[in-house]
Formats: C-alpha cells, sequence, structure tokens
C-alpha cells in the first residue's frame, strides 16, 4: 500500500448549480475484517458512459485525507447499476480511517469506518448499534442521525443492520411522504427504489459514520416469501428473487465477491462470522433464503397465517427450519466458548410471542395453547429449540440475540423450552424497533405482554434504533426513540436502559 501524502486533484470540484451531482446516493463502508473493509458507492445519471465509467478511491488515516494509505480505481459498470464495490485490504486492526470517491471530475462526501480488533487482541469496549425497518414512506429518519452523530460524541464501531432496508410495495396511503413508484419486482424496479431510499441524507449520514454489516429480511424481495416460495406462488418468483438480491448486492457495502451467480436459483451466502478481538464473537445470519415455508398459510397461496397449534400439526415438525439445515448447523458450530460474549444478529423475535393465553396441553402429549404468527421463530418452534438448546449444552456464554423486523422494541429471556419459564435460561434478546415503519398499538403489545412473561419489556409505539456498549464486563442497551417520526429533524431521546452482566444471563433495568 502506498502511503505518501497527495493532495487533491485541482479540477475535481463539487458539482455546480446545472450538473448532475453524481454521488448523490452518498457512499458506505461495510463487512469489515482486522485487516480489511468494503468501500461502496453508485454513480447516478442516464449520460453515463457504457460500459463502465472509471472511479477512484482514497483510503487515509486521517479525516484531512493528508495521509492517503491506499487507492486504486474501480470500474462502474453500466451492468452493476454503476455502483463500486471496493475491498480495500492490508489495513492495520482496531483503527479508523477515512474514504472518498472521484469521477466525472466531480468528489463524493467522505465517510469513516473502522477495521475490527486483531483476532484474540484484548478490547476495551465496543460500540455497535442495531436496527431494521425503514419504510421510506412511513417517516422521517431523525434515528440516522442520532445514530451518525450521538450526543455523547462516541463514534459507533460497527452498525448491524437487520433487514426490511426497502419496501417492495408501492407508496403507502396516508404516509408522511409519497413516492410514484409502483410494487418492485423487477431489476429496474428494485434500483429505483434503493435510489430513492439512499437519496435521504439521514440514511446517508448514518453510513458515513461507521461500518455495517447488512443482512436482509423479506421486504428486499417480497413480504414473506421463504426460500424460493414466494407469499402469492407466483411461478416466476425465482426470476423476482434474483433481480431483487442483485439490486441489493448493487446497494449495499458488502464484498464484491458476494455478486449474485448469474443462475436466479444460485446461493448469495450473505450470513457470516466475525471476532471483535477478545471480547466478542460476533454471527449474522439469514433467516430467508434457505428457510422452510411457513406452516398452514391461508389457502391457496404462500407466507404467514397466525395459528394455533392444535390446528396445525406443520409446526411442530422437526425437520422445519428458519435458517435452512446448512445454515443453521454452520452458525450452531461458530458459537464461541473462548469469548466472554456471543452475539447473534438475525432478522426476526426470537421469543415465543403468543397472543392468546398459553394453556397447558388438554391431554399428555397433545398440543399447547396459544396463538402464534408463523413468520416468526413462532413459526419455526423445532428450530429454535434445537438452537436454544444446544448453547444450553455446550455452555456457550454471554449469549445475545440482536433481533428486528415486528417494528417494536422487546427484551426478553430465552429459555430452552419456550413455554416453561422454569427451563434453561440460555441466551437475552433484543428486539429493536423499527427506523420508521408502522406498528401495532401499544395497548395489543400490553395485552400480549401479560400472555409472555418472559418478555420484560414491550414497545410498539416508539420509532428508533438500538445503540450498545460492550465490555468485557457487561452489555449496555440503550433503547433510542424518535419524539416525532413526521420529523426530519426530531429530537432522539432514551425509552430505556437495560444491562447484561457478563456471566450473568437475563437483562437488568438500569435507572436513568
Ligand atoms: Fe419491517
Amino acid at each position: 500500500m502506498a502511503t505518501a501524502s497527495v493532495a487533491a486533484p485541482a479540477l475535481v470540484r463539487h458539482a455546480g448549480a446545472a450538473e448532475q451531482p453524481r454521488f448523490a446516493l452518498g457512499v458506505a463502508s461495510g463487512s469489515p475484517t482486522a485487516d480489511s473493509v468494503v468501500l461502496w458507492t453508485r454513480l447516478i445519471g442516464g449520460d453515463l458512459a457504457e460500459p463502465a465509467v472509471p472511479v477512484a478511491w482514497e483510503l487515509a488515516a486521517d479525516d484531512a485525507f493528508t495521509r492517503i494509505v491506499a487507492r486504486g480505481t474501480e470500474p462502474a459498470r453500466v451492468d452493476e447499476a454503476h455502483s463500486v464495490h471496493v475491498s480495500a485490504r492490508g489495513l492495520e486492526p482496531a483503527r479508523d480511517y477515512w474514504y472518498r470517491f472521484t469521477a466525472l471530475g466531480q468528489r463524493s462526501a467522505s465517510g469513516r469506518t473502522r477495521t475490527a480488533p486483531a483476532p484474540g487482541a484484548a478490547v476495551p469496549r465496543l460500540d455497535f448499534a442495531t436496527a431494521s425497518c425503514q419504510r421510506w414512506e412511513h417517516g422521517h429518519w431523525a434515528a440516522w442521525r442520532d445514530a451518525a452523530q450521538h450526543p455523547s460524541g462516541r463514534p459507533l464501531d460497527l452498525l448491524l443492520f437487520l433487514g426490511d432496508y426497502i419496501y417492495e410495495y408501492a407508496s403507502a396511503p396516508m404516509g408522511v411522504r409519497t413516492h410514484a413508484q409502483g410494487a418492485a419486482t423487477t431489476l429496474e424496479g428494485y434500483r429505483a427504489r434503493y435510489a430513492l431510499y439512499k437519496g435521504d441524507p439521514l440514511l446517508q449520514a448514518a453510513h458515513a459514520a461507521c461500518p455495517w454489516i447488512v443482512i436482509w429480511d423479506d421486504h428486499e424481495v417480497e413480504n414473506d416469501y421463504a426460500g424460493l416460495q414466494g407469499q402469492g406462488l407466483d411461478p416466476a418468483f425465482a426470476a423476482r428473487r434474483a433481480a431483487a438480491y442483485r439490486a441489493w448486492w448493487e446497494h449495499m457495502p458488502v464484498p464484491p465477491a458476494l455478486r449474485p451467480p448469474a443462475d436466479a436459483l444460485g446461493a448469495v451466502p450473505i450470513h457470516g462470522r466475525l471476532d471483535w478481538g477478545g471480547l466478542a464473537r460476533l454471527q449474522w445470519a439469514d433467516g430467508r433464503q434457505y428457510r422452510d415455508p411457513q406452516p398452514c398459510p391461508r389457502g391457496g397461496r404462500g407466507g404467514s397465517a397466525t395459528v394455533r397449534p392444535a390446528e396445525c400439526a406443520e409446526l411442530f415438525e422437526p425437520a422445519r427450519s428458519l435458517w435452512g439445515r446448512v445454515q443453521e448447523r454452520w452458525l450452531h458450530e461458530g458459537f464461541s466458548v473462548a469469548h466472554p460474549w456471543n452475539l447473534l444478529a438475525q432478522t426476526t423475535l426470537m421469543a415465543r410471542f403468543s397472543t392468546e393465553a398459553v394453556a397447558p396441553p388438554a391431554e399428555p402429549g397433545g398440543a399447547p395453547g396459544g396463538r402464534y404468527w408463523t413468520d416468526g421463530w413462532d413459526g419455526y418452534p423445532a428450530a429454535r429449540r434445537r438452537l436454544l438448546a444446544g448453547l444450553h449444552q455446550r455452555r456457550v456464554p454471554g449469549t445475545v440475540v440482536l433481533s428486528g423486523d415486528v417494528h417494536a422494541n422487546y427484551v426478553a429471556e430465552l429459555h430452552t423450552e419456550a413455554d416453561d419459564p422454569r427451563s434453561p435460561h440460555v441466551a437475552t434478546e433484543f428486539c429493536g424497533t423499527s427506523i420508521s415503519s408502522r406498528s401495532w398499538q401499544q395497548a395489543s403489545v400490553d395485552a400480549a405482554l401479560k400472555l409472555n412473561p418472559h418478555v420484560i419489556h414491550g414497545r410498539s409505539d416508539q420509532r428508533g434504533y438500538v445503540r450498545f456498549a460492550l465490555t468485557p464486563e457487561r452489555l449496555e442497551a440503550d433503547l433510542r426513540a424518535v419524539a416525532d417520526v413526521r420529523d426530519a429533524g426530531s429530537a432522539v431521546g432514551t425509552q430505556a436502559r437495560f444491562v447484561v452482566e457478563a456471566g450473568r444471563v437475563g437483562a437488568q433495568k438500569a435507572g436513568g
């Protein structure tokens, strides 16, 4: 890597009034390791040269770009929507870097990124956040400003985005903002949706603030899809999914090697694992691509339903998996007994969440009571039991499950037997609320909390994200809440704080 200090090219300038801004979708970084990080941008404009436009990139050790540590040029190809994915390598562990791009005489905004600590290194602290579900029409994204510029002044080391980056639907009625796009079903449609979302300056600020690790949920493709089955059982669903996966890759700061294969049935392995030094092992899971279909769907279609166990024997079939058996085994084997903390980033609420009273089975071996939404982990109870019983058997320390999808903050105890609070308590779950997507009435959540005592906090009435500080001694979770989702300038405050002490499973509510 070159280390010479180089002055900025004299011809580079910001776009004039009559000139189309080429970097209007911002910049991003992600998928950090101890010696690499991925840098992303995408050029905009209908007049871009085919087949590619050269884009120069720089990575510096300082925010003034006086100490350049790596640079290069990558082609922004028309068949990749003029996106650029740079894998910057040979970097030092546990340090900040700044990056920017130039093309067509224009320079992008700069972003800050950070590498992971060296494997096994003593790490005093990890500051990270989780976020999910940013339906554009449902609100403005003050939450992203808070993530990028927290009042503490302490930057995030890492942001985990847990799914529903876009929503594929046509514009919602009664939205805070509206768009004119129809439902996204084609590559062009998904590209246009990402461009809409990524035009938001607050989202751009959050990307420019720290590296992201990104997993998808259903709305990056279609509501409630499972594997290669769309919720409408459309025989052309595989082609739609392939277009959606392609557009996702084009717009995310994920490695160049994750570019989806030409074969629409080819896998796009977005799950992964990263050690944050000796402090934590982080794993992230794909809950869509390999899952078995939801049980007992409504007649003539796929997707989710709400079911009573007595009416849905398929619910308990042991072979059914939310992650698919291959990924499931990989994740189970990946938990670390050598780290004090194991963070599992995955899409949806893992804690049992019944909306009817859970009575014991009427006869031995019979189905328990309760009523469950089948798109979440309640639709895959055998897979959930395999995971949690395995954590118990292997005595995996410090397991914290990080979730999103359900547009509410839930803090929960995870026991090996979902219906038995006396069974071993093996993990703590923090399921974060949505950035902007609408949710249930709080009264419905309050009613459900009475039926699910292992869920110790439930708030659907506020949008936001969750900010964590992890040390060898404890995990602190700060549920950040937006005061008014209709206002891009809204204040953001703390809904509640929780602490998990090392060596002691379960969250305690903190004062203040
Ligand atoms: Fe969502």
